[in-house]
């Protein structure tokens, strides 16, 4: 067999099992396998790069083996989970930076020999390179706090962005027609650039779960158009596979946060209204619980629905909430999971923690499946959720998160909230659920609450 038969075999090997993964990633029951699937076949591509005939210098390559270890193994290591969207977004502009600069390098590397179709994949490569680079940081800066989270507006926003596509788009005709215009070359990476921060900074820090994965979609077609470029076809399907996964998790996501998706494409996104405050700033006092107050009343409790959100990643009282969630149905309690598509800071962050500790997949329920039970449930416990239990998202048209769907949490007849404070959750906006007169603020730090309350049931002979 020829090398060039060899690689080929470990890229369809390698793209065979990326397309099982992404099956097996539809399941939380199957999602481990899958991505072992997916690093197995990553580590095929690999190897059959590596067998290429071209290469020049294995020793460059070992020495970008060596950084690119010591700089992924402890971010892999050390990262909490609470911050895994942020280094999603910094792995997204690795990536974006790692196309574009393919793209300028292998433009320079065919210089006048280039074709139509290998200068049209260059160029939609460094293009979509230069906007998932500087659009992922834009992401990070506004999740890592660096860059305002609110939404940055100015007048004809969506008239530039459209004017800067169609330019580069003519740009990359001009190049068809005379590919040695370096000029024109350059031209089109910067406008690459410019959009990817223009694209992201009209987008509320509230709405970046759509960002992100919409960014993820992008680097795929970058990695695609790479693939075109330097006829890999590895790069290809996996760029296709990343490129079309990211929009249909895109779709998702608006979907779950009731945003249009062109608005997302074209920014002025999650804009919040400048005609009114969005909460209620000067109304009543929330009634604060103590301990035993709580215990009190879920002792009483048949039906019990948690709702899990970014605190229980915080303060990772995953394990807790079994704990308790176990002694209450020792006590013949029925406790379910209600799941929001974006509680926690990433999608599927709160089912990745209650599989963390064994709580099973069976009770977990999705937005649709449990929200018309909550006016039937005595007492729905909020561990550390905020807005996905905000009322103003339905009935606050002020409200930047207007429109979102929330849980019907007020309906409960009790509402326990775990928080450590009155401060508010990811959207900066106040929560009227919790001067409801059926709620119960339970103040504190989440997991030590839940073992407190556990305790406390245990105690008493629940
Ligand atoms: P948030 O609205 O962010 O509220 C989290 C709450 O947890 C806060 O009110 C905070 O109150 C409390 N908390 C923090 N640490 C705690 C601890 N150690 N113990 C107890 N409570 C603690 O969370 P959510 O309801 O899950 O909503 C998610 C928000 O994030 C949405 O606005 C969503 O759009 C956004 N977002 C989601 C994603 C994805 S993909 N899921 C990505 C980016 C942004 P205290 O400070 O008072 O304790």
């Amino acid at each position: 067999m020829t090398t060039s038969a060899l690689v080929q075999l470990f890229y369809l090997a390698a793209a065979l099992l990326f397309i099982a993964s992404l099956k097996g990633l539809g399941r939380a029951a199957t999602a481990r396998r899958g991505l072992f699937m997916a690093e197995f076949g990553m580590l095929l591509a690999i190897v059959g790069t590596l067998l290429q005939q071209q290469i020049v210098s294995y020793e460059w390559i070992l020495v970008g083996i060596v950084v690119g270890t010591a700089i992924g193994t402890p971010m892999g290591l050390y990262i909490p989970m609470t911050k895994m969207p942020e280094r999603i977004a910094l792995s997204h502009a690795f990536g974006g930076l790692a196309v574009g600069l393919v793209g300028v390098a292998e433009y320079l590397r065919l210089g006048s020999a280039i074709n139509t179709m290998q200068i049209i994949a260059i160029g939609a490569e460094v293009l979509f390179g230069g906007l998932t680079l500087t659009g992922s940081l834009m992401a990070f800066g506004k999740l890592q706090g660096i860059l305002p989270g609110r939404p940055v507006v100015y007048p004809l926003q969506n008239v530039t962005n459209l004017a800067l596509l169609a330019a580069s788009l003519a740009l990359v005709g001009w190049l068809v027609a005379n590919p040695s215009a370096h000029v024109v070359f350059y031209a089109v990476v910067g406008i690459g650039l410019l959009l990817g921060v223009l694209l992201v900074i009209p987008i509320g820090g509230a709405d970046m779960p759509v960002v992100i994965c919409l960014l993820n979609s992008y680097a795929g077609l970058a990695a695609a158009a790479t693939g075109f470029a330097i006829d890999n076809n590895v790069l290809i399907i996996c760029g296709a596979l990343d490129g079309g996964s990211g929009l249909i998790l895109s779709l998702m996501m608006s979907k779950a946060m009731n945003r249009s998706f062109v608005n997302v494409i074209f920014g002025a996104f999650g804009k919040v209204a400048d005609t009114g405050p969005a909460g209620s700033a000067s109304g009543p006092a929330p009634n604060v619980g103590s301990i035993e107050d709580a215990v009190e009343v879920m002792r009483a409790a048949r039906t019990l629905i948690v709702v899990p959100g970014y605190g229980m990643a915080v303060s990772q009282a995953q394990h807790a909430v079994r704990e308790l969630a176990n002694v209450l149905a020792a006590g013949g309690c029925e406790v379910r999971y209600a799941i929001h598509p974006v509680a926690g800071r990433m999608p599927g962050h709160m089912n990745v923690l209650l599989a963390e500790a064994n709580i099973p997949y069976e009770l977990l329920y999705d937005l649709d499946q449990i929200n018309d039970d909550f006016q039937a449930t005595d007492v729905v416990l909020i561990v550390g959720a905020n807005d996905v239990v905000n009322p103003a998202a339905k009935t606050n048209p002020k409200s930047p998160i207007y429109g979102m769907p929330v849980f019907h949490a007020e309906l409960a007849k009790t509402a326990i909230v775990l928080k450590r404070s009155l401060n508010p959750g990811f959207a900066g906006i106040e929560n009227d659920l919790f001067v409801k007169p059926n709620a119960m603020l339970v103040l504190g730090d989440a997991k030590r609450t839940l073992m407190a309350f556990t305790a406390e049931l245990k105690g008493g002979g629940h």
